[in-house]
């Protein structure tokens, strides 16, 4: 299995038209399949079909660039730290996405188009959940020290 960058384009260039009507196809699949993610997000979803569908173009159209797309993805991992995405919640956005894709791409949705899916988004996943794990590692946190006590009254 090999990421083909241009079919990943070809999926952006197929869903840009189509607005929210894709991220409501999918959110409706996430919270149909796996309800339990449900309380995670916002009652009012509006803002939040628009955010994820402007970041599935902003990654379909930096297909060709994975570095300008790894800082994007690790920062995003970071940042659902605290919407309390666990990395075992990434297969199941995975497979809804997947769905959606297939829904909406119809005779384009190939063989190789899958698998460039497949593969494209497990890296994503994990460049998210690696910087996430990254972020929250014991060793970052440095004990505090007398100095950052300073001033105290020196005993007599
Ligand atoms: C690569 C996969 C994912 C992508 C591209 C993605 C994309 C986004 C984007 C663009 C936002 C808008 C806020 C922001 O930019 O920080 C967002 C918010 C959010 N995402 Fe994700 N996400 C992914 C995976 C996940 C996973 C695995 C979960 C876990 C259930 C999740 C749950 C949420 C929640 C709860 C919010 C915030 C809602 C709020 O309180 O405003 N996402 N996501």
């Amino acid at each position: 299995m090999t990421i083909q960058p241009q079919l990943i384009e070809q999926t952006g260039a197929a869903i840009e038209s189509l607005g929210t009507r894709v991220t409501e196809y999918f959110y409706d699949h996430l919270f149909r399949h796996y309800p339990e993610l449900r309380p995670l997000f916002p009652a009012e979803m509006t803002e939040q079909k628009l955010r994820l569908f402007q970041s599935l173009l902003i990654i379909t159209s930096q297909a060709r660039n994975p570095e300008r797309l790894a800082p994007y993805l690790q920062n995003l991992g970071i940042r659902h730290i605290r919407y309390g995405a666990r990395p075992e919640h990434y297969s199941l956005i995975g497979r809804s996405l997947l769905a959606t894709l297939r829904h909406f791409l119809g005779s384009q949705w190939t063989r190789e188009m899958a698998e460039s899916w497949i593969e494209a988004y497990n890296l994503a996943a994990t460049l998210c959940v690696h910087a996430a794990f990254e972020a929250m590692q014991p060793a970052r946190f440095v004990s505090l020290t007398l100095e950052d006590a300073k001033p105290i009254v020196e005993s007599p």
